[in-house]
C-alpha cells in the first residue's frame, strides 16, 4: 500500500530506550564505524537508524578498495554506505585519503631514480585525493586526510611511511590543500593514535605547528583513541585535547573502543590451543570487565562533554558482534562496544546515555 511504503524506517531494536543522537544532540555527533553490507542488517542496522548522527566507513572509503587503478575509481561501496546514511539522515565522516597502510602500489609505480619520479607520485596523490573528495563533496562533513602521520619513536617526528620516503614531509601539505582545492567547505583532519601518550603527542605537535605555520588548511585533530580498561584515564587524554584547542582547532573522537583485556593481547580463555571466540559471556570475571568498561566509558564522555571543541565521538564499530579486536592483536572474543553481540545494550551504553545507570 502506498502510504506504508512511504512510512519512515523505524529502528525496531530497543525502542524504550534513549537514542544517544538525541542524548548528545547539543553536545556532539554520535559517529559509529561500519560498513556497508554490515550496516544493511541486524543488529548494526538497528543501532545506527536509532542513535547514530554520523557515520565512518570501516574500509570503504580508503584508497584500498577506492583507488583501482591510476584512473580507475571503484565507489560503489562507500556510495551504498553513503546511501544508507542519507536515507536515514546520519551525516557521514570520511575515512580516509592518505596512509601508510591500504595504499596502493600504483601511487609509487616508476623508478625512483628518474628525474620526474617524484612530481609523478605527487600528481597522482593530488588526482586521487581531488578526484575522492569531488565525488563526496556535499555528502562528507569531515575527512580524516591524513591519517597516523606521527612515528611512534626515533627522532624524526614523522613516521617513515612511503609518503613521506618519497614526498618528504611535504606530503601533508600536498593532501590537505588537494583537499581543500576539492571542497571549500569539507572540515579537514588530519588523525592519530595514542595522542594521551606525552612522547606521541610531542612528535604529532611538531607536525602540527609545522603545518599550521605553512598556511596548511587543517580545521582539526581527530583522536582514535583505541582503550583497553585500566589503560588510560581521562587526565590523560584531556592535555591531547587541550593541546589542539590552544592551536584553535576541532577535536573529533574518531575511533573510541574500550577491550575488555588490560593487556593488548589478553584473553578470558587461554586452552592450549589458544584463546577461542566466546560469544555469550557471563562471568564473574565478565561482568567484572564490563562494569570498568561502563565506568571508563562514562568518564570519557563526561571529558568529551566538557570540551566544546569535541563536535563529534565515533565508536569504532557498533555492536560487539564485529569488532576489529576479535582479531588484533591476536584471535580471541573481545567485547569493546556499546552494545553486545545481539545488539541490547550493555553497561557501558547506559553509564554514557543515562548517567542514572551508572554502575555503583
Ligand atoms: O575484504 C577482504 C576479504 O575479501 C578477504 O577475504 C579478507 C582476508 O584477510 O580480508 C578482507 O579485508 C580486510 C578488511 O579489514 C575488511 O574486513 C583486510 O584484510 C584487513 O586488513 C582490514 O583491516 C582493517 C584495517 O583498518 C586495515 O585497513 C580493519 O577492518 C579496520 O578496522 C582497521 O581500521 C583502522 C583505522 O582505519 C585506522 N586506525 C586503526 C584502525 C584499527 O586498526
Amino acid at each position: 500500500m502506498a502510504a506504508a511504503a512511504l512510512a519512515p524506517v523505524v529502528a525496531r531494536a530497543d525502542t524504550g530506550i534513549p537514542a544517544l543522537k538525541d542524548v548528545y544532540r547539543n553536545t556532539f555527533r554520535i559517529g559509529m564505524a561500519v560498513d556497508p553490507w554490515v550496516a544493511v542488517a541486524p543488529p548494526a542496522r538497528d543501532i545506527l537508524i536509532k542513535h547514530a548522527s554520523s557515520i565512518t566507513a570501516c574500509e570503504v572509503m580508503k584508497p584500498d578498495p577506492i583507488g583501482v587503478a591510476a584512473d580507475i575509481y571503484s565507489f560503489g561501496d562507500a556510495d551504498a554506505l553513503v546511501d544508507f546514511a542519507q536515507g536515514n539522515g546520519i551525516a557521514v565522516r570520511g575515512h580516509t585519503l592518505c596512509w601508510h597502510k591500504r595504499e596502493l602500489d600504483w601511487f609509487f609505480n616508476g623508478d625512483p631514480s628518474a628525474p620526474g619520479y617524484k612530481a609523478k607520485v605527487r600528481a597522482r596523490l593530488e588526482t586521487y585525493i581531488v578526484n575522492v573528495v569531488s565525488h563526496f563533496r556535499g555528502k562528507v562533513y569531515a575527512w580524516d586526510v591524513v591519517n597516523e602521520p606521527a612515528a611512534d619513536d626515533g627522532a624524526d617526528a614523522y613516521r617513515g611511511s612511503r609518503w613521506r620516503q618519497v614526498l618528504g614531509p611535504d606530503y601533508i601539505d600536498i593532501a590537505f590543500h588537494a583537499a581543500r582545492s576539492a571542497d571549500p567547505h569539507v572540515q579537514l583532519f588530519l588523525n592519530d593514535y595514542g595522542l594521551e601518550k606525552p612522547d606521541k603527542r610531542a612528535r604529532f605537535l611538531t607536525i602540527l605547528d609545522e603545518k599550521l605555520r605553512r598556511g596548511v588548511p587543517i580545521d582539526g585533530v581527530g583522536h582514535q583513541l583505541h582503550l583497553n580498561i585500566g589503560s588510560t584515564t581521562p587526565a590523560q587524554v584531556e592535555p591531547a585535547l587541550a593541546a589542539m584547542e590552544a592551536r584553535g582547532l576541532i577535536n573529533h573522537i574518531t575511533e573510541l573502543d574500550i577491550s575488555v583485556y588490560g593487556d593488548p593481547a589478553g584473553c578470558w580463555d587461554t586452552p592450549p590451543s589458544g584463546c577461542q571466540p566466546e560469544m555469550q559471556p557471563d562471568t564473574e570475571t565478565c561482568r567484572a570487565a564490563l562494569k570498568a568498561q561502563a565506568e571508563m566509558y562514562g568518564a570519557f564522555f563526561d571529558l568529551f562533554a566538557a570540551h566544546e571543541s569535541v563536535t563529534s565521538v565515533t565508536t569504532w564499530g557498533v555492536a560487539d558482534d564485529q569488532t576489529w579486536l576479535d582479531v588484533y592483536p591476536i584471535q580471541r572474543k573481545n567485547y569493546p562496544l556499546l552494545f553486545d553481540a545481539l545488539g541490547k545494550p550493555k553497561p557501558a551504553f547506559w553509564a554514557v546515555a543515562d548517567r542514572t545507570h551508572r554502575p555503583e
